[in-house]
C-alpha cells in the first residue's frame, strides 16, 4: 500500500520536499499552507509533471487538515525563513506559535505519524513540536545535519577535485553557526581528510560550512531550498522504506554525548520506528568542546520558548 506524507508549508522548502518525495513514487503527498490557493496551485503543477517525470502519486493541496488524515509522516516547514542580516534564532517567537499550532492540528489527524521538523531555529522548533505533539522522542526529530553535511561535502569535493559521493563526513551539534563539522571522521574515498588537505584549508571549509546557510541567504535574500528539500526526502526514504540509514539528524539527547534534555544534531539510525538508535561517534577533545559550546548556544534559544 502506498504511504502518505503531509508536508506543512507550501513555500520553497515544503514544495521542493514534496516534489522530491513525489518523484520517489511510493508515497502520496498532502501539501498544506494557510495561504488560499497556494498549496492547491502547487499540487496541480506537481501532478501535471508526473507524466513527464514518470511518477504516479496523488498530490493534494489544502488549507486544512482533513486530507492529511492517517499520514505516516508529517514534515513541518511552515514558518518564516531568514532574510539577510538575520540569524536563525531571530525567528524563534514567530515560528514557535506557527510550529506549535500546525503540529497540534497535524497530529490530531495523524496520531501515529512520525514528525520531521524543518522550520528554524531548528533545534528549538523540535522542542516545540515534541511538546505540542505529545509523541515519544523517537517520533519527533529534525532535519539539519544532512544539509550541513552536504555543504561540507560539497566544499571538500571542490577542494580535492573528488566526487562529492566519495566524501564521507558528518556535521553535528545545533543548526547554527556553532555547528561542529567532525574533521576526524571525514574521509575522501576512505583517506582521512587531514592527509589530503592542509590544516588551514580544512579550517576554512569548516568555517564556510558553519556559515553556509548565511552565504545562501546573502545571495538570494532568503534561505536555501533545493538542498534542504533533498535532505528531507532522504530522511523520508530511510523512515518509510525502513532503510536504517545512519544520518545526522536533530534528536532529543538524554545523556548521549554528555548532553541531557536537548535536541541536537547527532548521527542516528533512521527506520520505520523513527530514531531507532543514537549512534556514538568518537570525538577528539576539541570536537567535544565545540559540541558543548554548540549545546550552550542551543540551550539559550530553547530558554526563550514559552512551550505554551
Ligand atoms: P517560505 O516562506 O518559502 O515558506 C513557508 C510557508 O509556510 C509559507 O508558504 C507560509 O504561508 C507557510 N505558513 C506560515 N504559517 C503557516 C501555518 N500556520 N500553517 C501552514 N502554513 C503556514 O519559507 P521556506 O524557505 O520554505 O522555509 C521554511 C522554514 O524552513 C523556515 O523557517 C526556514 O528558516 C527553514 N529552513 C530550515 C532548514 C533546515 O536545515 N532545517 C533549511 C532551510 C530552511
Amino acid at each position: 500500500m502506498r504511504k502518505k506524507v503531509t508536508v506543512i508549508g507550501a513555500g520553497n522548502v515544503g514544495t521542493t520536499a514534496a516534489q522530491e518525495i513525489a518523484r520517489r513514487d511510493y508515497a502520496d503527498v498532502v501539501l498544506v499552507d494557510i495561504i488560499e490557493n497556494l498549496p492547491q496551485g502547487k499540487a496541480l503543477d506537481l501532478n501535471q509533471a508526473a507524466s513527464v517525470l514518470g511518477y504516479e502519486p496523488t498530490i493534494v493541496g489544502a488549507n486544512d487538515y482533513d486530507a492529511t488524515t492517517g499520514s505516516d509522516l508529517v514534515v513541518v516547514t511552515s514558518g518564516k525563513p531568514r532574510s539577510p542580516g538575520m540569524s536563525r534564532d531571530d525567528l524563534v517567537t514567530t515560528n514557535e506559535s506557527i510550529v506549535g499550532a500546525v503540529t497540534r492540528s497535524a497530529v490530531a489527524a495523524s496520531p501515529d505519524a512520525i514528525v520531521v521538523v524543518v522550520t528554524n531555529p531548528l533545534d528549538a522548533m523540535c522542542h516545540v513540536a515534541h511538546h505540542a505533539s505529545g509523541f515519544p522522542k523517537e517520533r519527533v526529530f529534525g532535519m539539519a545535519g544532512i544539509l550541513d553535511t552536504a555543504r561540507f561535502r560539497a566544499f571538500i569535493s571542490w577542494e580535492t577535485g573528488s566526487s562529492a559521493k566519495d566524501v564521507q563526513a558528518v556535521v553535528l551539534g545545533g543548526h547554527g553557526d556553532q555547528m561542529v563539522p567532525v574533521v576526524s571522521a571525514t574521509t575522501v574515498g576512505g583517506v582521512p581528510l587531514s592527509q589530503l588537505v592542509a590544516a588551514g584549508r580544512i579550517e576554512a571549509m569548516v568555517e564556510r560550512t558553519r556559515k553556509g546557510g548565511g552565504e545562501v541567504v546573502n545571495l538570494l535574500g532568503t534561505s536555501a531550498w533545493y538542498a534542504p528539500g533533498a535532505a528531507v526526502a532522504q530522511m523520508v526514504d530511510s523512515i518509510l522504506l525502513d532503510q536504517k540509514r545512519v544520518l545526522p539528524c536533530t534528536a532529543l539527547l538524554e545523556g548521549e554525548y554528555g548532553i541531557d534534555g536537548l535536541y541536537m544534531g547527532v548521527p542516528v539510525k533512521l527506520g520505520a520506528g523513527g530514531v531507532e538508535e543514537i549512534v556514538k561517534l568518537e570525538l577528539t577533545d576539541d570536537e567535544e568542546q565545540a559540541l558543548e559550546a554548540s549545546a550552550e548556544a542551543v540551550r539559550e534559544v530553547v530558554g526563550v520558548l514559552t512551550l505554551a
